[in-house]
């Protein structure tokens, strides 16, 4: 994983908009987030691409595809995984998926089926976002959430990719993201803010929803019950839709991996940053069944199982 080095407190916020410490805490679980100064988003992609590699021990010839997922690249072309390929110096094929919070899972799924087919043997998958380039910085409904940062892996054919679900509901009336408008003299329709916008509210029950379905899908078709489990690994929108899940699908919570406190919500980085973080902490032991499990804007959601 790589964050930006400058850290933003709730404190911090609160000089901006109307806001305060102990209802960021409260109502979502942040303390602090990190936010991009002068890194673009390929930038942080990249160091986070480069300390896979590294931990992996492979150089950047090696690898097959680059796949990213990303919300707010930099450009709309290039897209993010070619930027990334540039800093790199791969020479492989390289493209972005964009499923918002859900897109690392859709990304281990896509790698999965080059994988199945022969075409790779070795993939680098990276989540990154700088949320801070599309949050509008007035709403404070929206910008006391979201983090910026990236999460990368090197991934390998094997046979560690046991299960996956991934569900689709398209619309934009709970989330969205406007592209730029543009300065079409010929367009006459409507002009949006290219802003995240959200119904709070609504997520918050779609994605305990999504949550608690996608993970008993997984625990029926494949026969587990909690004990079989080490860890939960959900993406980190607010501590209080994890909280509820894990009470409504009476797994104990210990087992949600939660590091939403110091990093908020980073999108489609979250869960391989959170990955990391167990990895380096000596909390995964080959062998461990791991859930993943992520919703968000689409709306998407998708969670899969998998052998560490
Ligand atoms: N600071 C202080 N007050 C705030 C606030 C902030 N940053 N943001 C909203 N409020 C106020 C509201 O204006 C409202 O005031 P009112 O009662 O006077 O009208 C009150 O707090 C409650 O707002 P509400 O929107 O009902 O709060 P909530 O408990 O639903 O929490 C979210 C808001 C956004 C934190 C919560 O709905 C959430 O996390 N939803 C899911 C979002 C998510 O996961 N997004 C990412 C998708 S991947």
């Amino acid at each position: 994983m790589y964050v930006p080095p400058r850290i933003v407190t709730n404190d911090d916020l609160s000089a901006l908009v109307d806001t305060n410490d102990e209802w960021i805490r409260r109502r979502v679980g942040i303390a602090q987030r990190h936010i991009a100064v002068t890194e673009t988003t390929a930038d942080l992609a990249a160091k986070a691409a480069r300390n896979a590699l590294d931990s992996a021990g492979i150089d950047a010839a090696s690898l097959d595809m680059i796949l990213c997922a990303t919300v707010s690249a930099d450009y709309v072309s290039p897209n993010l995984a070619c930027m990334v390929q540039k800093q790199l110096g791969a020479l492989c094929p390289a493209y972005d998926i964009n499923a918002a919070c859900s897109a690392f899972l859709f990304l281990l799924e896509t790698a999965a089926g080059y994988f199945a087919r022969g075409k790779a043997k070795t993939i680098l998958v990276v989540g990154a976002e700088r949320m801070s380039r599309i949050v509008d910085w007035s709403d404070r409904g929206t910008c006391v959430i979201f983090g910026d940062g990236a999460g990368a892996a090197v991934l390998g054919a094997g046979d560690g990719y046991l299960d996956s679900v991934i569900t689709v509901r398209g619309g934009d009336s709970v989330i969205k993201i406007p592209h730029h408008a543009g300065k079409s003299p010929f367009w006459d329709g409507n002009c949006e803010e290219p802003y995240i916008q959200m119904n709070g509210q609504e997520t918050f029950k779609y994605a305990v929803n999504a949550m608690c379905g996608d993970i008993h899908t997984l625990f029926d078709r494949n026969g587990l019950t909690p004990d079989d489990i080490a860890w939960i690994v959900p993406h980190q929108a607010n501590y209080r839709i994890i909280e509820s899940a894990a009470k409504r699908s009476g797994i104990p919570q210990e087992k949600f991996y939660m590091n939403i406190e110091r990093l908020g919500n980073t999108s489609s980085a979250s869960i391989p940053m959170a990955l990391d973080e167990l990895s380096r902490a000596g909390k995964l032991t080959r062998g461990d069944k791991l859930i993943l499990t992520a919703f968000g804007g689409g709306l998407a959601n998708a969670a899969c199982l998998l052998t560490w």
